[in-house]
């Protein structure tokens, strides 16, 4: 099958990539020159596991292609995907101006018959109105199929080629027959192809990550409601994730969830619940909720180390939303860094993958240290603000040992509290009781 995809992010290469693996000839098409010339020299602009060597190989088979030349791209596609991007607007509604005009250069490319396909993430009655901006300018047929996108950025491969389910909403039923077939080799160990109407699909991935979004929220709240309490959340949280009707996915309190998906996933739900006339309180409260837990942690900082932070020096480890990803996209650390410039302290930053994009945002504001310990030196205290693997069992001596004083501010509950006592950190985390040193020589 000949296949267009328009967008070469996270989504859309990890898409063309899969596609072409199973056989498919496919052209990844973006309109940023510099991702195109990356790609087509075998880098992949971003780090994703597996993602430049997949692409590497079929580029090489001569079943993928990288193009800026949209009209040219489509022209001889059957399928054409979309994966560009939905970003938020101020007022939390998605922004489909790219999505939107997108969809008019294809149409303007078409020169037979094709499929529209739309692997963003979109409000619902998106894939209607595409339809209608197709069919405005172009005479060829073009149903518009949603088939959202499930993958998780850092295991995107695997998440492709081996989805729980593939999601595919159509109201042209023959249209929707041949995405499910594109979509056969990569179900094979039966995992169900869930067909459905357009609008429910479209409906469908908002759901998801604002069901699992709530999840973050939920256990968060439930850290908030342990500190006053005094109570241990990780006790709550084994207690709860046990029972089968809830399980542990999606049960660990933080700083709260960041990235390109979850923040305005759930806001542009709520905008176009309410705009529909939905009551959507709950998600509204699930956003706050988020936001607030960023600043929990600041306030923690402030708290013990004094309002204005000028002359302190922090080291954060990590800057990704999450591990395994070097998008910085909503990501939390940022969020508390920033509010840590605010108030004086100069920071010293660590992260295996996300340095080079965390530059895009923060500037020189911050020292960058390739080497986790590094950052520490001479820093009143450590902070750990993405949970990837290799600060998990760090050296606590040498930590104890390059910091002024052995303090701990840890936003993603890697430490336990015994290890802590053991290597006598003072030790603040979410939702669980603080660890104090137990020599009287805290200096601040
Ligand atoms: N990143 C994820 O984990 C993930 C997962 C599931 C769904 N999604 C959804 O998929 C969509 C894409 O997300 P992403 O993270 O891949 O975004 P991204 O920003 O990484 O990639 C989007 C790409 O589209 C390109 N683009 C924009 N307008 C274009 C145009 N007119 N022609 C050609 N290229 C154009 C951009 O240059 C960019 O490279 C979003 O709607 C997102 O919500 C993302």
């Amino acid at each position: 099958m000949q296949i267009a995809i328009v967008g070469s992010g996270y989504v859309g290469l990890v898409t063309a990539a899969c596609l072409a693996d199973s056989g498919n000839h496919v052209v990844a098409i973006d309109n940023d020159r510099a991702k195109i010339e990356a790609l087509r020299s075998g880098r992949c602009p971003f780090f994703e596991p597996g993602l430049e060597e997949l692409a590497g190989k079929n580029m090489r088979s001569g079943r993928l292609r990288f193009s800026t030349d949209l009209a040219r791209g489509v022209a001889d596609a059957r399928v054409i995907f979309l994966a560009v991007g939905t970003p938020p607007r101020a007022d939390g509604s998605a922004d489909l101006s790219a999505i939107e005009s997108a969809a008019v250069e294809v149409a303007r490319g078409l020169t037979g018959p094709a499929i529209l396909v739309t692997k963003s993430t979109v409000p619902v009655g998106t894939g209607a109105r595409l339809e209608a901006l197709i069919a405005a300018n172009t005479p060829h047929r073009c149903p518009v199929v949603s088939n959202p996108e499930f993958l998780k950025e850092g295991s995107a491969l695997s998440d492709f080629l081996r989805p729980d389910r593939v999601v595919i909403g159509a109201d042209d039923p023959a249209a929707g027959d041949e995405i499910a077939e594109l979509h056969q080799p990569f179900v094979r160990n039966n995992k169900p192809i869930l067909r459905m109407g357009r609008a429910a699909a479209e409906l469908t991935k908002y759901a998801a990550n604002a069901y699992l979004a709530t999840r973050i929220s939920f256990i968060n709240e439930i850290a908030d409601v342990c500190e006053h309490l005094n109570v241990d959340v990780n006790d709550v949280r084994r207690g709860i994730g046990s029972d089968q009707r809830i399980g542990h996915h999606f049960l660990y309190p933080g700083l709260g969830y960041g990235g390109s998906c979850f923040p305005k996933d759930v806001q542009a739900l709520a905008s176009f619940g309410r705009a529909a006339g939905a009551d959507c309180q709950l998600l509204e409260a699930v956003h706050r909720r988020n936001l607030a837990q960023g600043q929990r942690m600041v306030r923690r900082v402030l708290d013990r180390l004094g309002e204005n932070l000028a002359g302190k020096r922090l080291a954060a480890w990590g800057l990704a939303f999450k591990p395994e990803t070097d998008d910085v996209r909503e990501a939390p650390a940022l969020t508390v860094i920033e509010a840590l410039l605010k108030a004086g302290a100069q920071v010293a930053v660590h992260d295996p993958r996300a340095m080079e994009s965390a530059r895009r945002v923060l500037g020189e504001r911050v020292t960058y240290h390739p080497e986790p310990y590094a950052a520490l030196q001479d820093a009143d205290a450590l902070l750990i603000l993405t949970e990837w693997m290799e600060f998990r069992s760090p050296d606590f001596r040498r930590i104890a040992a390059m910091l002024r004083q052995p303090l701990i501010f840890d936003g993603r509950n890697l430490y336990a509290a015994a290890t802590m006592r053991r290597y006598n950190f003072e030790y603040y985390s979410v939702g669980r009781p603080p660890v104090a040193m137990q020599r009287d020589d805290v200096k601040t």
